[in-house]
């Protein structure tokens, strides 16, 4: 069992490199724009992207969404992850650690506190599997094995019913998720995987008692195009077709989520790509932005790659506030937003 998990992780890992499993949607990032300030009132190098999360400092909005762990390879993926988010003051959240619950000798792979002391570290489970015999005692031990300061459970209803034996036992996750977030000792957070979450779900899911939550809505890499290159059977791989265009667009998911549940932390992942999408995604009520791919090649090549990809995006989110007349993230709140500019006419 625990090998098809880390057979599968390392296909995840090759596939998702492929440019034809990013799915553009229309109503993504590149639709929308910022209100352009030609008279700024603010210096650029006194622009602040730092902010607080759950509690945590950080030196600018971004977390590295959860991708990998259970093979050696994965294992040097999450440690280079993990030391280019402490060099650079950002959250981290390792791949499912399902793999390590099952076969405790795979935990080395997803092992990060020797080398990233510091950084707000985040655990990674999938919420079906509480439907699964994984209960609090597996929540907590996931925690506890990496040192996380918190747990990223992920919904994958789609992934999962476009895999070839995968679980799509949902009815009841939700009241399970509810036992959870009463029994840790540490926040919840709930994330999707790319088809996003909706004004609605978040509503059920802050009564359950999340402590954020992280919309993956559509726009990048899309699940349904991943599983339909490792499906082997004709009616899966037609499925995954017809699904390649599913999902609600991130930038949707912010704000139905935010008018839903205006006072929750609230992460925007799926199709973050670079500075200029974090600051629309500010814009639109996140707090904090995922991102999974965009750091996954460089992840692959070196903590400096990584690091490199970091402050690339953290320079164009300063470049958006200083060229949106915005001193801190906050500021973004109040700029105009407009569809491909025509609002403007
Ligand atoms: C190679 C790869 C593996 C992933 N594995 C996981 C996982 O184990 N757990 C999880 O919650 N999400 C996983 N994801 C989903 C990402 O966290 C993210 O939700 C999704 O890729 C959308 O973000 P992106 O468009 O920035 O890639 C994975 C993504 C990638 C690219």
């Amino acid at each position: 069992m625990d090998e098809n998990i880390s057979l599968r992780k390392d296909e995840h890992l090759r596939i998702s490199l492929d440019q034809s499993v990013q799915e553009p949607v229309e109503l993504g990032f590149s639709a929308l724009r910022l209100e352009h300030c030609a008279l700024p009132e603010v210096n650029l190098e006194d622009v602040d992207v730092s902010t607080t999360f759950l509690g945590r400092q950080l030196k600018a909005p971004i977390m590295i969404s959860g991708m990998t762990g259970g093979t050696e390879q994965a294992g040097s993926v999450n440690r280079n992850l993990a030391i280019a988010a402490e060099a650079t003051g950002i959250a981290f959240c390792v791949g499912s650690q399902r793999a390590a619950i099952v076969n405790p000798q795979l935990a080395s792979t997803y092992l990060v506190r020797d080398v990233a002391p510091d950084v707000f570290l985040f655990s990674n489970l999938g919420a079906v599997q509480l439907r699964r015999g994984f209960g609090i005692a597996e929540c907590q031990a996931a925690v506890d094995l990496i040192g996380a300061d918190a747990l990223a459970l992920h919904l994958n209803p789609l992934q999962e019913a476009l895999q070839t034996h995968g679980d799509t036992t949902f009815s009841g996750v939700a009241d399970h998720i509810a036992e959870v977030c009463h029994a840790l000792t540490v926040p919840i957070i709930i994330k999707e995987v790319g088809f996003g979450i909706s004004g609605r779900v978040a509503r059920r899911l802050l009564a359950c008692g999340v402590a954020a939550i992280d919309v993956q809505g559509a726009g990048g890499t899309s699940w349904a195009r991943v599983e339909g290159q490792r499906a082997r059977m004709d009616r899966l791989v037609r499925a995954a077709e017809a699904f390649s265009y599913w999902g609600i667009p991130t930038p949707l998911c912010i704000r139905s989520v935010r008018q839903a549940c205006p006072d929750l932390p609230l992460i925007a992942g799926g199709g973050i790509r670079t500075g200029v999408d974090a600051a629309k995604a500010i814009a639109l009520g996140a707090d904090l932005v995922a991102a999974a791919r965009p750091f996954l090649q460089p992840a692959l090549d070196s903590v400096e790659a990584v690091i490199d990809r970091i402050e690339q995006i953290v320079f164009e989110l300063r470049v958006a506030l200083f060229a949106t007349g915005c001193r801190q993230l906050h500021d973004l709140r109040y700029v105009p937003i407009t569809t491909r500019g025509t609002d403007l006419l």
